[in-house]
């Protein structure tokens, strides 16, 4: 029950990872992302002080209007203040749309790039890293990192050159047009620079409560999704949706309290920027009435105080996004920093290949020393077929694994051909071998597609050929629109006989010279069995072929039998070899004759 409780709250310890807001290291690298698009940020900043310019004229040109023109009475000149002011504020309004669309322009470009390079990258990384790495995490790092890496260029560092420029700018005009009522305006400052250093611890512990739990939202919702049907089958909703009720309320109160966090500071730095113009007006309205002070010059004091502000809420808010996004920019660079898979091998495979296959002394352990084959020798002779048969765990799928060289071997050698496949490169050695996995996976997309794996040199009548071969056209042949059915997500709609008989005609459709085939373990009907049964005749005439079977009545015609135990060979010979042998396999072989000696009886 412990256990169960603490289910949610482990693996996210990337998600908690705390980086500093500005962190040089991780800047460089975003900031070299951007490089390409230098010029476009150049333009950005070149807009950006013309609409700082536009705004920051706009109330000292006001101050003008009134203080020489209206006082004055000349109309003419005020008329033309006027039409300046509305020019100004649609030149305002012009640059700004420009400088957001070229912002974005950039931002979701260099966006666009670090997906891209992030997919690239992933699909490089060893199989071994997608064993230790939840779907979920991953997906989360190429959608929403991303778009939170996005913030940097778009968000903080034009527009943080933006309330720079604005603070530094209105400081300068106000100081310029009266120090004393400068500093009446500021006096209000010190207790905004406590807010702000309040607001910003707060809410970066606030921040990261949400991130943690919008994660743990995540991968419930995708675990659950996935495990509908077993959450189904034994009645586990209630259970499942008390543990969803718990992560729910978790990040309902995370973003609760990030509400009402942000909802104190904006209008608290809203209440103090009105104490300061209370102040303003009182101590400068006391001097216009004495005379010492132009009314023009207090208006425009009035609007500069409230462009001093909007700033620096702004720039609290901005310290938030950009460290949540350097903390994102981390995790992503985490993936792009893994080694991608090198391949040492450089000998191409040459067409003359006859494909036999040695196991030579091989060891292997996925975790080390944890040894999951233990100096393991066999040969498959070229166009022979061998099977290899063993307990659940025994390191069956282990071995096919490793002749493709999803894993690599720690100790011995695997040799096709008298060749060294670590010597072989890896994509012609995959393509020397069709494997058919134990669980087949379906891609969504057409049926044909999902044959031919996009394989634009398969023609539609060589996907159809295939399955014809394998006996998959009969039910496909039966479906509304045949080859056109869309597979749903991961082929749920296929019986897993309909999907092993997909998986030959996708082997079948790239014609390898090796074939590996890793028997389903569950049970299909007596007609699809038989249909299995003669594809598989077919497929393995004249092709060297590994068959991993569970059921012995699959393999009985094979070259050679190896017994697999805890990794190790136990026997190997041909099946009336092994029978007279009366060891493991004799009694392998009895256990399942006996049961279905059972079942003949009770259904006969
Ligand atoms: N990706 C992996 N990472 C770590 N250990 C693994 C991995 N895959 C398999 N193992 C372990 O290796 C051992 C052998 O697994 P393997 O899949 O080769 O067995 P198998 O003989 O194919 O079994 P089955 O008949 O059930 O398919 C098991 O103890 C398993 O726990
Ligand atoms: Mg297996």
């Amino acid at each position: 029950m412990a256990d169960d409780n603490n289910r949610e709250d482990t693996g996210f310890a990337e998600e908690e990872l705390e980086v500093k807001a500005y962190d040089s290291r991780l800047m460089k690298r975003l900031l070299g992302f951007a490089a390409r698009y230098w010029y476009l940020f150049a333009l950005a900043v070149i807009l950006l002080f013309a609409s700082t310019a536009a705004d920051l004229a706009r109330p000292y040109l006001i101050g003008i209007a009134i203080d020489e023109y209206i006082r004055k009475g000349d109309t003419a000149s005020l008329s033309r203040t006027g039409s300046y002011y509305l020019l100004l504020v649609v030149a305002g309004f012009l640059f700004n749309l420009l400088q957001i669309y070229v912002l974005s322009y950039a931002g979701q470009s260099i966006i666009f790039n670090i997906r891209q390079k992030l997919f690239a990258h992933m699909q490089k990384l060893p199989l071994s890293y997608f064993d230790k790495n939840p779907v979920g995490r991953l997906v989360t790092r190429v959608t929403n990192d991303t778009e939170a890496l996005n913030e940097v260029y778009t968000n903080v560092l034009v527009t943080l050159l933006k309330d720079i420029s604005i603070l530094a700018g209105v400081l300068v005009i106000m100081f310029r047009l009266h120090v004393t009522m400068t500093l009446i305006s500021l006096a209000i400052m010190p207790v905004v620079v406590v807010l702000t250093v309040f607001f910003r611890r707060r809410i970066r512990k606030v921040y990261r409560k949400v991130r943690t739990s919008l994660a743990k939202i995540n991968s419930a919702i995708s675990e659950n999704i996935s495990g509908m049907r077993i959450i189904q089958m034994f009645n586990r909703e209630k259970e499942n949706y008390d543990r969803f009720d718990k992560i729910g309320r978790e990040y309902y109160r995370a973003v609760m309290s990030e509400v009402i966090t942000f909802g104190l500071f904006r209008p608290a730095v809203e209440m103090l920027s009105f104490i300061a113009l209370s102040l303003l007006i009182w101590f400068g309205g006391q001097e216009v009435l004495e005379g010492s002070l132009q009314f023009g010059i207090l208006y425009a004091f009035t609007n500069y105080l409230s462009m001093i502000f909007h700033p620096i809420n702004d720039l609290a808010e901005k310290y938030n996004i950009l460290q949540s996004s350097m903390a994102a920019s981390e995790r992503i660079f985490m993936i792009l920093d893994t080694p991608a898979e090198e391949d040492s091998g450089m000998l191409n495979i040459p067409d003359s290949i006859r494909g036999e296959i040695e196991f030579r002394n091989v060891w292997f352990a996925y975790n080390e020393d944890d040894w999951v084959l233990r100096d393991v020798s066999f040969t498959v002779p070229a166009g022979k077929t061998v099977a290899i048969v063993g307990a659940t765990g025994a390191g069956k799928t282990s071995i096919i694994s490793l002749l493709s060289r999803l894993y690599e071997i720690q100790k011995g050698e695997i040799l096709i051909d008298g060749i060294n496949i670590r010597d072989v490169r890896k994509d012609d050695l995959r393509r020397l071998t069709g494997v058919v996995l134990q669980d087949v996976f379906l891609f969504s997309g057409r049926l044909k597609d999902n044959i031919r794996l996009d394989e634009e040199s398969i023609s539609d009548e060589k996907v159809r050929e295939a399955a014809r071969y394998v006996n998959a056209d009969g039910f496909i042949s039966r479906l509304p629109i045949g080859y056109d059915t869309e597979v749903m997500e991961r082929g749920s709609t296929f019986s897993a006989g309909q999907r092993q008989l997909l998986a030959f005609a996708r082997a079948l459709a790239f014609d390898p010279k090796i074939l590996v085939l890793d028997e389903a373990t569950s049970n299909i009907d007596t007609e699809t069995e038989m249909l299995i049964q003669d594809a598989l005749a077919r497929l393995t005439r004249d092709r060297t072929t590994i068959v991993i079977a569970h059921r012995l009545s699959t393999i009985q015609h094979a070259d050679k039998i190896i017994v697999l135990h805890k990794g190790k060979v136990r026997e190997s010979g041909t099946h009336q070899e092994l029978l007279a042998k009366r060891g493991m396999y004799y009694s392998l072989y009895q256990l399942q004759y006996q049961k279905q000696e059972l079942q003949s009886a009770t259904s006969g």
